[in-house]
């Protein structure tokens, strides 16, 4: 028994660095974990038994398979941020998901190695919420604030021989959220144990005082903690550029009475870092006592500069260039906020595509593994922290924690992030109501001042929505970046009445809409509600404080102070499901540029016509399959970067028109208003500027569906465990045509290398479980998650489904 949870932990090891000595071991603790809802006298003792409990993989979140209910955490409540003033019932605002209560959490663990002289730590990447760490029946520490990452040193409660016991209690409150924040220990838990002599967690900071072309200076800080006698430590950094060559290296000296070392390094022709160029280098940092290793340390690191200027805006490398960012939230839809990187990775992969190259972390600290992916795959991120400081939101939100708790998070959040050369501003709030107390701009200037005392390279920004006490508090002229929400059409007056020179939208648009639904007659409209609880997809429908897309490209486009903007949001998620905030069963969002399977909605290719225009993009809508509706105005829009285009109506042109001036959406948008829709196909051909047919989209009019299509998004994954493929099952007419209104039920069977994980259609109103392999399609599709096994192979999916022809797909496992 005890040979098979050493070996079990053995394979849990994921960091002992290749080349690199024993001296320090980092495990993952993922399996084998004991998980209880509700609360449990005397679980954190040593002794209990939690036989009965489930068995469960970390990351974990324990509410996300359901049941949904609009009565979990149902608010009474009036949504200020909405221009409510009277309070009403809103159930699904935090995702309808049974989140709220205390779980538990218990992990029996060796820690091979483990002898006088070695020190252990439990670090923590976020566990939601208010956790309470126990290590053999003693309280190790804890940690209200659900999204930060922390660490507690254990050593002192650690058995040197066989089993500890990890006890872990959370509890969410009621009307703490104004979204799904998931549940349990949802990012990563790791386990490090290294000699008595040691970097500690986040121990180095990395910084890039002088960069040109010819050089960059390095400088690198790296704490030492000595808990054993204290004597001489040498400290031998070498530098190593992409390839692992090694480029440079320092020999040190710390004496037994510092705590800390500077080292200072030259890199020649060095290259940079940006979104196009993604380059890390990395540090290895060895600590030797006389002729013995006592710990080597690695720090990812890249270089760039960044610099925000008035009457320049914001540089990197010297270069000025605007935020094409979103806003995302950290669940990762039908998966919940259980942390997974192949499904962070497809997320960037997407917004790549799309052009974009920023994202704000709102509203709190991501997960590691995401700010990873950003520094390798090339995105520029806003670290943000807090969605409210002393004054509430909501009753139980972090205003309870914040006097006690506040700088301790930052400092965290600062430590763990500092390093990253994707990190290029910190955001200390969203939208937090202190901008229009008498103290809130003394507390914006102290959290700021934590921020620059913790790490001065970085500037910070907040959220800010009211404008007018913003800048009558004197809040947002403390500010290194002022930051606004939803102010496209005030970005002049703020810039004139404001010392920064340069101002941002942190976030904007919040268009709402529902993937592949169109409302009729065409018209803008503000906190339109429909009876069956959808959105149009016609990007004209935005919420009273709230804007469409070209409202904010104007600005971006034509006030060179301003540096960009941040979408609202990149992906759909689970909560907030403005405008039906008080309408169930909807639960997730329409805001979404993705729906929360991560399917494109039309949007993708405006803001993609826009932000990607190296990569042509020629997107026609509606779809064109409307019985009932001959004979009536069907609007049809083509999203593109072409300049102008021609439609053809079953061979008819209706017209060839450019994008012109004369309002802002036909700067943006090839729109004909007046089609008569009569079934059959409709056709845009685009032109380039000189006039020559360079791109065509089409759309038929579908018959009956008659078979399902199988589309996955990659041919092979890792043999981890934990890797994933999303598949989109579509309902397609006999000759492929999709059926725009299909809602067909489908059935998963995936069989060999890997397993069925999850499914999601992006319908905000549907209380299908994300978890049962079955669910129906909505306007004609679907995205089911399958994921990889620990053993090479490949993998068969089906999709089947009554009256329809099967599907299948087959992926390998590597
Ligand atoms: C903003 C807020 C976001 C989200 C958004 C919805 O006011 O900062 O968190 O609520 O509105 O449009």
């Amino acid at each position: 028994m005890k040979k098979n949870k050493w070996s079990l932990l053995l394979a849990m090891m994921i960091v002992s660095v290749q080349g690199m000595a024993q001296v320090r071991q980092e495990y993952l603790l993922e399996k084998d974990w004991k998980f209880a809802k509700g609360d449990h006298p005397q679980a954190e003792q040593t002794v209990f038994d939690d036989a009965q409990w489930q068995t469960v993989t970390v990351p974990h979140d324990w509410a996300i398979t359901g049941p949904f209910d609009g009565n979990n955490d149902l608010q009474k409540v009036a949504i200020v941020q909405n221009g409510e003033t009277e309070a009403g019932m809103k159930a699904g605002r935090t995702g309808g998901l049974p989140f709220i209560g205390a779980g538990w959490y218990r992990l029996s663990f060796g820690v091979p190695g483990f002898r006088p002289g070695k020190r252990v730590v439990l670090l923590f990447d976020g566990a939601m919420s208010n956790a309470v760490v126990y290590v053999n029946g003693k309280k190790a520490g804890n940690w209200p604030y659900g999204y930060n990452s922390f660490s507690f040193d254990i050593t002192d409660y650690i058995h040197a021989e066989g089993k500890n016991t990890l006890a872990v209690r959370l509890e969410n409150f009621a009307q703490s959220s104004r979204w799904y924040p998931g549940a349990g220990l949802y990012r990563n838990v790791h386990l490090i144990v290294t000699n008595d002599t040691y970097v500690p967690v986040w121990g180095t900071y990395i910084t890039t005082p002088v960069v040109s072309a010819d050089k960059a200076a390095v400088q690198l800080r790296t704490a030492v903690n000595r808990k054993g006698t204290k004597q001489l430590v040498e400290i031998r950094t070498r530098l190593l550029n992409a390839a692992g060559k090694v480029i440079a290296t320092v020999v040190d000296q710390v004496s037994p009475d510092s705590t800390a070392i500077t080292q200072r390094f030259t890199i020649e022709h060095p290259v940079l870092w940006s979104p196009e160029t993604p380059v890390l280098y990395k540090a290895v940092t060895q600590l030797y006592e006389g002729k013995q290793l006592k710990d080597e340390y690695e720090t990812p690191f890249g270089i760039r500069t960044i610099e925000y200027k008035a009457g320049k805006g914001f540089l990197l490398n010297g270069q000025a260039r605007k935020f094409k960012g979103v806003c995302n939230h950290h669940d990762l839809g039908p998966l919940g906020a259980a942390i997974n990187t192949a499904a962070l990775r497809r997320q960037i992969r997407l917004l790549k595509d799309m052009g974009c190259d920023a994202i704000r972390t709102s509203h709190n600290m991501p997960a590691p593994e995401l700010v990873k992916l950003c520094d390798e795959m090339g995105i520029l991120l806003m670290v943000e922290s807090f969605d409210e400081w002393k004054a509430p939101k909501v009753k139980n939100g972090y205003s309870r924690y914040f006097d006690e708790w506040v700088e301790k998070d930052l400092v965290n959040m600062v430590h763990h992030y500092r390093n990253n050369p994707s990190n290029i501003m910190w955001s200390i709030g969203n939208e937090v109501p202190d901008q229009s107390t008498k103290d809130g701009k003394d507390i914006a200037r102290r959290l700021q001042d934590i921020c620059h005392r913790e790490d001065p390279t970085r500037p910070v920004t907040v959220g800010m929505d009211r404008i007018d006490d913003a800048i009558k508090m004197g809040f947002a002229a403390v500010l290194d970046i002022p930051g606004f929400n939803y102010k496209p059409h005030r970005y002049p007056e703020a810039h004139s009445k404001l010392p920064q020179g340069f101002l941002m939208g942190t976030e904007t648009a919040s268009t709402v809409s529902s993937r592949g639904v169109y409302k009729f007659p065409l018209a803008f409209y503000k906190n339109k509600a429909y009876d069956d609880n959808q959105c149009s997809s016609y990007d004209f429908e935005a919420c009273s404080w709230s804007q469409v897309p070209d409202d904010e490209f104007v600005q971006q486009d034509d006030l060179d102070y301003v540096i960009g903007e941040f979408v609202w949001t990149g992906f759909d998620y689970l909560g907030e499901p403005t405008p039906y905030d008080a309408k169930w069963p909807s639960h997730s969002s329409y805001f979404g540029i993705f729906d929360l399977a991560g399917l494109p909605k039309d949007r993708f290719y405006l803001y993609r016509s826009k932000w990607n225009p190296g990569q042509p993009t020629m997107h026609i809508l509606p779809h064109w399959t409307w019985p009932g509706r001959e004979g009536e105005v069907t609007p049809v829009f083509c999203y593109t970067n072409y300049p102008s285009a021609e439609l053809f109506v079953n061979g008819k042109s209706m017209g060839r028109i450019s994008k012109d001036s004369s309002s802002r959406q036909s700067r943006y948008r090839l729109m004909w208003k007046d089609v008569v829709y009569q079934p059959g196909v409709i056709k845009v051909v685009a032109y380039d500027v000189n006039g020559k047919a360079v791109g065509l989209d089409s759309v038929k009019t579908a018959g009956k569906p008659h078979h399902i299509v199988l589309e996955a998004d990659r041919k092979q994954l890792t043999a981890d465990g934990k890797d994933l493929v999303y598949i989109t099952a579509s309902v397609v007419d006999k000759d492929g045509n999709l059926c725009p209104s299909a809602d067909n039920l489908l059935r998963f069977n995936v069989t060999g290398a890997g397993s069925f994980k999850a499914v999601a259609n992006g319908d905000a109103t549907s209380l299908e479980s994300f978890q049962l392999p079955q669910m129906k399609v909505f306007s004609g599709k679907l995205v089911f998650i399958v994921r990889a096994g620990e053993k090479k192979g490949s993998i068969k999916a089906v999709a089947q489904s009554g009256g329809l022809q099967d599907a299948s797909c087959t992926v390998k496992v590597q």
